[in-house]
């Protein structure tokens, strides 16, 4: 028999990936395709529905073509997504009845910010582990049902359905066969109870949705259906989803409580497992649902960034300044320091810990001796600041010190970053051997679903270090450079509260 292999799909905020994994969960190929990002109005921010799937559907079949293997060496597909961005389509047509509203859009932020005026937080923290922001799905479809000609009443009719994109995905996969998404992926709408994984009522009587829109809940890996849409008559089993950061944190192996992994993409989302226990946070981190297998499921904190490696595309494309991403570790490596500055990357408000939604972008401490270096080490240093207020509520969370991250995405390969990253935690900081962990994930939750891989314990010695970062800093030279960053936070926030 010839081998078989697991392809995952990884929809991400800029681009759709579609990567090939071997049984020793080695990269085989990979294929990729950036789309175009819609910014409607400021703080506004659309995907075109139909753009991700073409552009998914397309590098999904330039990778199987690049492998060289047919359709049937295929064993399973696993999908993985940017979370909460949020589609509503016609169930006859497919047809969308508007953009996608991506997680980043800050359009409902106002109403946010009603809910919380209203007393709401604690009812939605303990119901759905989420606080009051637009980042979540809720109000985005909300949003649409009240601005759509028509949407509600055809909603009402139950001629619409909803969906975050690995329901959109699995729809298209299967000629709109199956409705479903996974309990990871609907624990960030803001519409699941996280204690029973089901829709909640009382929540969507608050946002005033019908309950004919939704899809059902399904564990993270099981065969949940086959593929129509790829070849005719070849039928791939469809048996993983999660949503990206989730599916990465199972890509860690990061599978016992306590185990912390950080992902630079386009945000930056830190995660640590707690096993089958709810944990909440005393320190605005999220409590998330991180996968359901073999009928048990397992939860995660987490401290959502809204900017990470996002700084590093804006720094490319809005302010020409590099001309490919990688280009930034040499310009930022030109200068020993940032001279003074710092950048506060609040393009979509401010995530975990802070979660002020009115807070924008700033740029602090700029001399006549500022230089375009200057700038890009700071955007570099801004994502590894972030990460260190999330870790601090982390480890108050969790009543005691982390002892390592693991580390992965894209801005991983950037050496000055890792090593700043680990000089301002003081925590060795771990990147893995296989660096497309979101995508391994979601091949392994496939593959388990399978039986391709038996067990956990079967995927997990697969996990390998490529490289430690242990500080080269102490703390009392890296303090300074903390109390300039908490500074300008302090005041970008003032300034949004003004
Ligand atoms: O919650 C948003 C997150 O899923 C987006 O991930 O990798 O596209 O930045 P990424």
């Amino acid at each position: 028999m010839p081998e078989k292999f697991i392809l995952a799909l990884d929809q991400g905020t800029t681009s759709s990936r579609a990567i090939l994994f071997d049984k020793n969960g080695h990269i085989i190929q990979v294929a990729q395709k950036e789309f175009t990002q819609l910014y409607p109005h400021p703080a506004w921010v659309e995907h075109d529905a139909e753009e991700i799937w073409a552009s998914q559907f397309s590098v999904l079949a330039e990778v199987i073509a690049k492998a060289g293997i047919t359709t049937s060496e295929v064993a399973a597909i696993g999908i993985t997504n940017q979370r909460e961005t949020t589609v509503v389509w016609d169930r006859s047509t497919s047809r969308p009845v508007y953009n996608a509203i991506v997680w980043q859009d800050r359009r409902t932020a106002d109403y946010c910010d009603q809910l919380k005026n209203e007393g709401l937080t604690p009812m939605l923290q303990e119901k759905t582990g989420l606080v009051p922001d637009a980042y979540f799905s809720a109000t985005k479809l909300k949003w649409i049902l009240d601005h759509v000609p028509g949407a509600r009443e055809r909603a009402v009719k139950g001629e619409l359905a909803f969906g975050t994109i690995d329901c959109w995905l699995s729809w298209k996969l299967t000629n709109g066969k199956v409705h479903v998404t996974d309990v990871s992926n609907a624990s960030r709408t803001m519409l699941m109870n996280i204690q029973t994984c089901e829709w909640d009522t009382d929540l969507l009587k608050l946002f005033d949705i019908p309950a004919s829109l939704l899809p059902e809940i399904i564990p993270s890996s099981r065969i949940y259906s086959v593929t129509e849409a790829i070849v005719k008559n070849v039928n791939i089993p469809l048996a993983g989803i999660a949503g990206d950061q989730q599916a990465a944190l199972f890509g860690q192996q990061c599978t016992q409580p306590g185990m912390v992994k950080n992902t630079y993409g386009t945000g930056c989302f830190l995660l640590m497992h707690t096993g089958e226990q709810i944990v909440r946070s005393a320190n605005n981190l999220l409590t998330t649902v991180a996968w359901k297998i073999n009928n048990r499921v397992e939860y995660a904190v987490e401290g959502s960034i809204f900017i990470g490696g996002a700084i590093v595309q804006w720094l490319r494309d809005g302010l020409y300044m590099i001309r490919a991403s990688a280009d930034i570790e040499t310009l930022a490596t030109g200068v020993s320091d940032t001279n003074g500055v710092y950048i506060v990357p609040a393009f979509a408000g401010l995530g975990a810990p802070h979660w002020n939604q009115q807070a924008r972008g700033t740029i602090f401490g700029l001399t006549r001796g500022t230089s375009k270096a200057h700038i890009a080490r700071a955007g570099l240093e801004s994502i590894a600041f972030q990460v260190r207020d999330v870790l601090k509520a982390m480890e108050s969370d969790a009543g005691m010190p982390i002892k390592e991250i693991r580390v992965d995405g894209g801005a991983t390969i950037n050496n000055l970053l890792m090593q700043f990253q680990c000089n301002v935690l003081q925590v060795p900081v771990v990147r893995p051997q296989v660096y497309e962990t979101t995508a391994l994930g979601a091949a392994y939750l496939a593959g388990l679903g399978v039986g391709y891989w038996e067990s956990i314990a079967d995927i997990q010695q697969q996990w390998k270090a490529d490289k430690y970062f242990y500080p080269d800093k102490t703390m009392e030279e890296m303090e300074p450079l903390i109390r300039g960053w908490n500074r300008a936070i302090k005041a970008s926030i003032a300034w949004a509260d003004e």
